[in-house]
């Protein structure tokens, strides 16, 4: 029953990965300068302080870990912290070095005190990560020339670099890796405060016109994240504008209100908790075939057709910072307010209410 429900993953509205559909919007909308990010303030306090440090010394900063889940704002962060710096940004990620060579061409280089992003920096080589360790700790570069028992290790400087490594997943960080990041920041969900603020600076940016309960509308539909508030500011537009336009008005003239944003979200099957089919797929199934769980994280994946790993990364953190879903040691559960929101009575209830 729930496998033909088909889910459809590939274009899901509020998928938390960077997709295609992002492109034309994802460059002017991301904030360039700490004054323009909003929220994430326990993050941007202390980054603040340590750049100021680092440029009163006149050093590099030191080593940044970010992570979290996807679409909260890591590689925003990381370009502004180059910005902030006043340096060079260079962007790579884990999956694109292939070769320590690949890794080394890049460090060798890099300009005095610029900063070098890796975006999914778990996904690093064990043997590109060897590379890694002694340039992050005494920026230097060994280099192996020859083969077999002639082989010699020389031993090149680089320029002072910082190294900003978005994740995430920081528990998949090889502990020696971790270990050389000397400030490592887990950004958080945002509130549904912060995202209309971040919807409503959106708007301005794309001169989208939405009223201040259009933007809390779309806020709080958005699991918590500023990529997904801005992918559903973009559709209320378009189904705002259709609106406008099959009631005989100019499409300039069309508003996102609280009303067309609920329109457009129940259009798009997000539900007032900002909830997708496949959310509530998940739910469902472990409700109907595993009594609500305790449940292993690869059985629900088997059940439902999705990865491991998607599932922890990106349908998880929402579910669990709303309250539906805990993670015990024995598996995954279904909480009572899970039941509740899928019109269900939690088990153990029933006979509590009769009482
Ligand atoms: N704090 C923020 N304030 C305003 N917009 C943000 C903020 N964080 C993220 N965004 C928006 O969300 C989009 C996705 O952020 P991004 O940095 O690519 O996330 P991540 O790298 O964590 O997946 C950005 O293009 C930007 O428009
Ligand atoms: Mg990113």
């Amino acid at each position: 029953m729930v496998r033909n429900m088909e889910p459809d993953f590939e274009n899901r509205i509020i998928a938390t990965e960077y997709s295609a559909q992002d492109e034309p919007t994802e460059l002017s909308l991301r904030p360039r300068a700490f004054a323009e990010y909003i929220g994430q303030s326990k993050v941007k306090d202390n980054l603040a302080v340590y750049i100021q440090a680092a440029k009163e010394r006149g050093e590099s900063l030191d080593h940044v870990l970010l992570y979290g889940p996807p679409g909260l704002g890591k590689t925003t962060l990381a370009g502004i912290i180059a910005n902030e710096m006043g340096v060079h940004f260079r962007v790579t990620s884990g999956p694109a070095i292939e070769k320590q060579g690949d890794l080394a061409a890049l460090l060798t280089n890099l300009g005095e005190g610029d900063v070098l992003f890796i975006d999914e920096i778990h996904r690093l080589q064990r043997s590109v990560e060897e590379i890694l360790y002694p340039a992050m700790e005494d920026g230097a570069l060994d280099i192996i020339i020859g083969k077999g028992p002639s082989a010699r290790s020389i031993r090149l400087d680089l320029p002072h670099f910082t190294l900003v490594g978005a994740t995430t997943r920081a528990g998949q960080l090889s502990a020696p890796l971790r270990d050389r990041f000397g400030v490592i920041l887990r950004l958080e969900l945002y509130s549904p405060k912060d995202l209309a603020r971040i919807v409503t600076r959106s708007a301005g940016i794309l001169d989208i016109a939405v009223t201040p309960e259009g933007a809390m509308e779309l806020a709080s539909r958005s699991r918590g994240t500023p990529r997904i508030a801005n992918r559903l500011l973009r559709r209320a537009r378009d189904f705002a504008q259709v609106l406008n336009s099959e009631q005989g008005n100019a499409a300039a003239t069309c508003e996102i209100t609280r009303e067309s944003a609920n329109n457009a979200l129940t259009r798009l099957e997000i539900d007032h908790m900002g909830l997708d089919n496949i959310d509530r797929m998940l739910l469902r199934s472990m409700v109907d075939s595993f009594n609500g769980g305790p449940v292993g994280l690869e059985t629900i994946a088997a059940a439902i057709g999705e990865e491991a790993v998607t599932i922890e990364d990106v349908y998880e953190p929402y579910l669990m910072q709303l309250g539906f879903l805990q993670r015990t040691p024995r598996g995954r559960c279904v909480s009572p307010a899970g039941y509740r929101h899928l019109g269900l009575t939690p088990p153990g209830q029933q006979t509590f209410d009769n009482v």
